[in-house]
């Protein structure tokens, strides 16, 4: 029989009349009027079959009563109107193909789960069955618009001028903050490792000193961190360095990505330059360096409105330098069971409890209705808090207060519905500190990674006041996720060499660590910065996923597994002995 003329999903009504091969899985089959309908489905679609007795004749018809789900057949026919009989629910619905011959290519056991749109298996059998799973339409889908992005995005950087280059898996350990994974070598002397790259940081600012003034890649980074919804521990950036450029360059460069991106792929339509907000700005108004701005519901701050208002949490808290954050829901009265689920949500990120107050028309209700009466009234003033509005508020340290009621911000979003549906709230967040202090390590370390520039002007206060120095740093944050982040870097050795004594890493340290980029600063650098976009959480966001492993063809579990391949996996005690590398306590299954 001659090979496929047309897939399955791209049948029309032009089509009637024709004569067609087409290849493709059994969905299913049903006998009606004894006649035999198969669903055939590849991967543009699904078309139905029809066995005739008239048509097919005897033996054929036999052979068809024997297809099962998810056969791999070939089949040929005719292509004819539906008639009366249109199914409008599918695209390939007003035709069908009168079988005229079959050929089974594979046979099918009965698969795990049905291959449906909708099915009830656990994610653990669909990622143990990931082929059968990823034959799924949904799935198929995504893995389909996820390559149309990456093929926009490859062709955007070619048109301007980008140069894809290749940069080492087996390297040495890349400082972006995560644990490396580390791989053994054979090589005498034993007891030295690779470690994956966590990015390709420093291999791209060696091609700037190349002087190849703009590169890219859509490269594969690996990170052994702790792993949540938007995490994965391979994950796949879109990797951007540019030469001779300040920060707003490269922005421009990304605006223009964004803009082309959302037009092909959301069909939405943005106005360039995309917003920027200082972090400072943004953890003022959002609480988070990752604000969704898609809805309003900014954070207010009651500080001075409550300061002294005989409220003994409140007032401790302002006495130790701390602040009163808060948030007005207009219209919204919560059920004390809500305010307790609530204050869970501002607990889980560090505050001591949730206080609350609802305007009535009497007075006040809530637990804070204690505070003396101009301060209550000075709060509802500065809330601009009417009739019938709640206002909830943390009172803490600073950071805890922002950074809790930025949760709940989002949280409440979520819970009241008022994000609007297919929005876009894209907006870049500059200016972070260079610096953050480890409570942990007890020492100050890279917000970003320490190749970061800070900025000029704050230069002098890097040893009397670490944490003021801003870094000419930029994210760009789409619907409250951060999908890339870059710097314009240092390109002076002496400067380099500064940073990393605030940053408590001696000059032989550094040798030792980062001596290759260092020796290349000595030859000739130029200014340079760039940035890296995450291509997993971008693709993710872009088709509505719920999580990046829904556009990830083989990802990994929460707990870092593989369950399609089992990896890891253990070893031969041979493949160990070859490494000279031993398993304290042995090995456990
Ligand atoms: P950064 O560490 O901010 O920057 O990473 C860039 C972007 O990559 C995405 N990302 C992840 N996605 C999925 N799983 C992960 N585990 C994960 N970690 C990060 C995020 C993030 O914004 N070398 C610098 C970039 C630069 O300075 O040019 C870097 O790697 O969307």
């Amino acid at each position: 029989m001659p090979k496929r003329s047309k897939y399955c999903g791209e049948l029309r009504a032009s089509d009637t009349g024709n004569a067609v091969v087409l290849e493709g899985w059994v969905r299913k089959s049903r006998n009606f009027g004894g006649c035999l309908f198969v669903d055939l489905r590849d991967r543009e679609g699904v078309a139905q079959v029809v066995f005739k007795p008239e048509v097919a004749g005897e033996p054929l018809m036999k052979r068809a009563g024997e297809l099962r789900p998810e056969w791999v057949v070939r089949i040929g026919g005719e292509v004819l109107s539906r008639g009366e009989n249109v199914n409008a629910n599918m695209p390939t619905g007003e035709v069908e193909v009168a079988a005229a011959s079959l050929e089974v290519l594979s046979r099918s056991e009965v698969p795990p789960f049905p291959v449906e749109d909708e099915i009830n298996a656990t994610e653990v059998t669909r990622l143990t069955h990931r082929a059968l799973d990823l034959r799924r339409p949904p799935v198929q889908r995504m893995l389909l618009e996820r390559s149309r992005i990456t093929r926009i995005i490859r062709e955007y950087f070619a048109d301007n001028g980008f140069v894809d280059v290749e940069t080492p898996f087996l390297t040495r350990s890349t400082p972006e903050g995560a644990r490396d994974y580390l791989v053994p070598s054979r090589e005498d002397p034993k007891g030295r490792f690779y470690a994956l790259p966590q990015s390709p940081q420093i291999f791209k600012q060696l091609l700037m000193v190349a002087g190849f003034d703009r590169y890219m890649q859509i490269v594969r980074c690996f990170r052994d961190e702790d792993l949540r919804a938007d995490r994965q521990p391979e994950f796949t950036q879109v990797d951007v360095e540019m030469s001779f450029v300040e920060p707003e360059d490269v922005r421009a460069v990304i605006d223009g990505l964004f803009q082309l991106i959302l037009k092909k792929i959301a069909g939405h339509e943005i106005t360039l330059p995309v917003p920027c907000m200082t972090y400072e700005e943004t953890i003022s108004r959002y609480g988070v360096d990752n604000p969704d701005v898609r809805f309003g519901l900014e954070l207010l701050d009651l500080t001075d409105a409550v300061r002294g208002g005989g409220f003994g949490i409140i007032d401790s808290a302002i006495e130790a330098g701390g602040e009163v954050c808060g948030l007005r829901l207009e219209g919204v009265t919560f059920s004390r069971k809500q305010v307790d689920a609530l204050a869970e949500v501002v607990r889980t990120h560090g505050a001591k409890g949730l206080l609350w107050l609802r305007k009535e028309p009497g007075g006040w209700a809530g637990p804070a209705k204690k505070l003396a009466p101009e301060a209550l009234e000075a709060a509802g003033e500065a809330a601009a808090a009417a009739e019938g509005d709640t206002i909830l508020f943390v009172a803490d340290s600073r950071m805890t207060a922002r950074t809790s009621m930025g949760r709940l911000r989002v949280h409440l979003a979520r819970q009241l519905g008022i994000i609007p549906e297919n929005s876009w709230g894209l907006v870049w967040v500059t200016d972070f500190p260079l610096l953050e202090h480890s409570e942990e390590e007890d020492r100050w370390v890279s917000m970003h990674h320490p190749f970061t520039s800070p900025r000029p002007e704050d230069m002098d206060r890097l040893t009397s006041d670490p944490g003021s120095v801003r870094a000419r740093s930029y994210d760009i944050v789409l619907n409250g996720q951060e999908v890339g982040g870059g710097s314009i870097r240092i390109h002076d050795r002496e400067m380099q060499t500064r940073i990393f004594r605030a940053l408590g890493i001696g000059d032989e340290e550094a040798e030792e660590k980062f001596g290759f980029l260092l020796r290349s600063l000595r030859y000739g650098a130029p200014p340079h910065g760039g940035i890296a976009l995450g291509l997993d959480r971008l693709v993710g966001i872009l088709l509505g996923a719920e999580s990046l492993r829904d556009v990830i063809a083989f990802p990994k579990t929460t707990s870092a597994s593989c369950l399609l391949s089992g990896a890891p996996s253990t070893v031969a005690a041979d493949q160990l002995a070859e490494l000279g590398l031993m398993i304290e306590g042995g090995v456990k299954e």
